[in-house]
């Protein structure tokens, strides 16, 4: 059951056409399907067709009109076989099934989501649907009719254009839509149900007029307000910076409680998550606001990359997705702040992917295997694979980029293509060989580039030399060196970049960017007259692990001088976070550790330099998380200590920045008025609400966070003090209060009560675990709903490491347990859930030992689904 990438073959048959009708009722609905379909030239004659299904029951099925007879089918929940087809042909083949949304808790294909129908298809939903040829390459146009109460669904929607509707007898209507656009089966959706709809318009450049629309259950329009902005900024953005404008008369957007994931890109009618829908600034943090911005972008953005251009296979799938992250960042970095949007990706890929690049979930950025395809929308095939085409884009130059996603767009417009045809673009705009680069799509791990450099005073000289290395890890792939650009600067004493001359026997050199494309290289900057700094891999110009020998000096230096602010934040980061990964692990073997006064003295002078935006400060002057501590540690992890270690260093912090700290939070203070979401705003309250962790640590108190959330007026404000107060003191009554008067505020509010939930899940303390078993009998917690079920799992597993990783292994247990019944409902979200067991090798050994018993027991349950099987074998391998 192991499906590979060398045994493609396309299918058999080709579906032209796809009609069907949806009849919605209370308890079941009735699908039929009519296919016009071809064996393709050059397939045997007699070859049968053989159609995907899950968990599917057929009704009906006519060839041409005619019922077949049964001994010309075979038919089972999950295929259906025809025999006798015509050999050339055309013919069309009518399927009838009935299904079950109400019940279909696994919330793919077709299912009922408080009431509002609707569907997930990718990647395989769709065979939950109808019996079909359920794979991306398989591309038809579509007419779909949807009949239903009218009380029940007023609105109906589906993919494409609307045609018509009207009513029907007995309190039913209808509705059809038609998508003249080829997809494949995976960008299907249909909506129906009592919604409310926030309306808007928008001209495209060559004046197409397109119907905005978002709906939300009821009473909640007015809350995608910043959603329907940020979505006709997406589409300005991708006219302008790419070219690429929309091709529909209407764009519909549905936000839904039940949902896998953030969103998805079903042609011409989005369905999201609705988490990256619903705002306003009393009930969502500045986080959400950019969160929003992003999906709305992403998922908007695949109307090219992803729809008009989709994917042979499902192995192919960073060609959708890691292009589209590529996308929405660069939109973001546009729309926000360019270097605080790349250090927060590369915050986000440092405490996501290099993990799963680095323990048992390995995978090259395009696989070549897998079991269950569910598993593999990760942080390698969507980060990682955005970082590729940053490398591409860096390699090759802005001009050359855009000319080579301007042939892509023109060449495979329409197709299943795969990353050969992508990268094939490249290679001929820019009259290049990429064939080395290319290597990275199918190595997997992250290669070490050691860095060093000794400066010659005399001959006014500065040698660098970079190795680069990859080790075997889990996915046993190739480890030939790459092509890694590393952008560099060489800094002055007056904090300006110094051009010098570059030369080199084995590696390009040109403008900022080194081209390191052996396992080593040499080059000699000469015409220097004073020994430089070396910023090294500004932007983070290729996913590497560095190593690279600079002294504390050097870092404090930079962390004040480099002209290029990622260059600053890079180095007052490694410098922190090293600090403290070798205080932990001093600590296991001798005792308490503490990091230096110096280094915490960098921290408060990046917090008060204002010369850099506030929301940059705000990254530089944030403690690494202590699942980031872990991961700089590396082996024989210790939790507690370096939880212990963390809250010290927090207090020793606000210790030292005191006075700066509390004089900046008054300067930050917002004023009274409007409430603007806007980046800079953000960032001033980013700023203001990370000083509040270490003064409140320093002074042992929870007075001025206790006093900051009775003054709230924003989501940020509120969960920023909520946060101290609940994870920095517990026991303190004002604590219990804020909690308690946080749920009654927003008690009806599911969107933040999974913030409720979360919060106390991630609370550090010893009775967590017993805290977190009652939350799952609250009369508010809801396993089946995924939104839930990640606050509560997610909060201990992946953002508390001291309960998850505790020594007597509750935490492993408790987890295992709650994954085992969620994967009775949703395998996709227990799967996924599964994940944070994904680095248990690198804990220390009675951890490890604790971790591995529970993943034992779990897989020795029989009736795991084949998602959380796959990773719990996995994982344990
Ligand atoms: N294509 C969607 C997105 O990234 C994600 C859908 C994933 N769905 C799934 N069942 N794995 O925008
Ligand atoms: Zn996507």
């Amino acid at each position: 059951q192991i499906i590979k990438l060398e045994d493609y073959l396309p299918a058999d048959f080709v579906i032209h056409q796809v009609d069907m009708t949806f009849d919605l009722r209370d308890g079941h609905a009735d699908v039929l399907t009519r296919l016009v379909m071809q064996r393709r030239e050059g397939v045997a004659a007699e070859a049968p067709l053989e159609l995907d299904g899950d968990e599917l029951s057929l009704t009906s099925l006519a060839l041409n009109g005619t019922p077949v007879s049964p001994q010309n089918y075979t038919v089972a929940p999950d295929s259906l076989k025809i025999d006798d087809l015509p050999a050339q042909d055309q013919f069309t083949l009518e399927i009838g099934t009935r299904l079950h949304p109400e019940q279909n808790t696994k919330l793919m294909g077709l299912y009922r989501s408080n009431g509002i129908w609707c569907t997930q298809c990718e990647a395989q939903g769709f065979r939950r649907i109808t019996y079909f040829l359920d794979r991306p390459d398989v591309l038809a146009t579509y007419k779909v009719r949807l009949e239903a109460d009218k009380a029940a669904a007023p609105v109906l929607l589906a993919n494409g254009n609307p045609v018509a509707s009207g009513d029907l007898p007995n309190g039913r209507h209808f509705a059809e839509w038609i998508d003249p656009h080829l997809k494949p089966s995976y960008l299907f959706a249909i909506v129906g149900g009592r919604l409310d709809v926030l309306k808007d318009s928008l001209t495209t450049i060559s004046g197409r007029h397109v119907e905005l629309a978002i709906y939300t259950e009821p009473g909640l329009a007015e809350r995608a307000t910043y959603a329907m902005d940020a979505l006709k900024r997406s589409m300005w953005w991708d006219e302008r910076r790419f070219g690429r404008e929309y091709d529909l008369d209407v764009f519909n957007i549905v936000a839904i409680s039940d949902f896998n994931m953030g969103a998805m890109e079903n042609k011409g009618l989005n369905v999201f998550n609705h988490k990256y829908v619903l705002l306003d600034s009393e009930t969502a943090t500045d986080a959400d606001y950019a969160g929003v911005e992003t999906v709305i972008a992403h998922e908007y953005f695949h109307n090219w990359t992803g729809n008009r251009i989709t994917c042979r296979d499902w192995f192919q799938l960073c060609l959708k997705e890691g292009l589209t992250v590529y996308r929405d960042q660069e939109f973001s970095s546009d729309e926000r702040s360019r270097p605080v949007k790349r250090i927060s990706c590369v915050h986000t890929l440092k405490a996501n992917q290099f993990p799963e690049d680095q323990g048992p979930l390995q995978h090259p950025v395009r696989p070549t295997t897998y079991r269950e395809i569910n598993n593999f929308y990760t942080a390698t095939v969507y980060d990682k694979g955005s970082e590729l085409v940053r490398m591409l884009a860096t390699i090759l130059g802005e001009d050359k980029f855009r000319a080579g996603m301007d042939l892509y767009f023109e060449r495979h417009d329409g197709d299943a293509a795969t990353i050969e045809d992508f990268i094939a673009c490249f290679a001929q705009t820019a009259n290049m060989d990429l064939s080395q680069f290319a290597l990275w799509y199918n190595q997997a791990g992250t290669p070490r580039l050691t860095v060093s450099q000794s400066y010659d005073a005399k001959a006014g000289t500065l040698t660098l030399n970079l190795q680069q290395q990859l080790d075997k890890g889990a996915a046993g792939t190739g480890t030939l060196p790459m092509h890694i650009p590393v952008r560099f600067g060489l800094v002055g004493a007056n904090g300006q970049d110094i051009a010098a001359e570059a030369a080199s026997d084995d590696a390009r050199v040109s403008g900022d960017t080194i081209h390191l494309t052996t396992a080593s290289a040499t080059i000699v900057f000469t015409g220097l007259n004073q020994r430089p700094l070396l910023s090294i891999l500004r932007d983070f110009s290729a996913p590497v692990q560095l190593q690279y020998e600079e002294s504390e000096a050097d870092r404090l230096a930079l962390a004040r001088l480099d002209p290029d602010a990622y260059g600053r934040w890079r180095a007052l980061t490694d410098l922190v976070g090293d600090s403290l990964a070798d205080a932990a692990r001093q600590w296991a073997k001798s005792g308490p550790q503490t990091v230096s006064d110096t280094v915490l003295g960098a921290i408060v002078e990046a917090a008060d330099d204002t010369s850099l935006e506030p929301a940059l400060r705000a990254q530089m002057c944030s403690l690494p998380g202590e699942t980031e501590i872990a991961r700089l540690v590396a082996e024989d992890v210790n939790p507690e200590i370096i939880h212990t270690l963390r809250l010290q260093t927090l207090a020793r912090l606000g210790m030292l920045g005191g006075e700066t700290f509390r004089s900046l939070r008054a300067e930050l203070a917002e004023p009274a008025g409007e409430f603007s979401a806007s980046a800079a705003s953000a960032g001033r309250r980013a700023l203001r609400n990370c000083l509040l962790a270490p003064l409140s640590a320093a002074a042992g108190r929870p007075d001025d966070a206790a006093k900051q959330y009775a003054q709230a007026t924003n989501m940020s404000d509120r969960m920023a003090a909520l946060t101290v107060l609940v994870h920095q003191f517990p026991q303190e009554l004002v604590s219990q209060d804020a909690l308690t008067d946080f749920y009654n505020r927003f008690e009806s509010d599911p969107l933040v009560l999974d913030k409720w939930f979360a919060l106390q899940a991630a609370s550090p303390n010893a009775d967590t675990l017993e805290r977190v078993e009652a939350l799952l009998h609250h009369e508010k917690f809801k396993l089946a709903n995924p939104n839930r079920a990640r606050a509560v799992i997610g909060g201990l597993a992946g953002a508390n490491p001291s309960v998850f990783h505790r020594a007597d292994g509750a935490g492993y247990r408790w987890v295992c347990g709650v994954l085992l019944q969620l994967d009775s409902l949703n395998p996709q979200t227990a799967a996924r859930m599964a994940t944070a067991f994904r680095s248990w090798r690198s804990m220390n050994p009675a951890l490890r030992q604790q971790a591995e018993a529970a993943l034992r027991q779990l897989a020795a349950s029989e009736n795991l689904s084949r998602d959380l099987r796959d990773i719990v074998e996995r994982t344990l391998k």
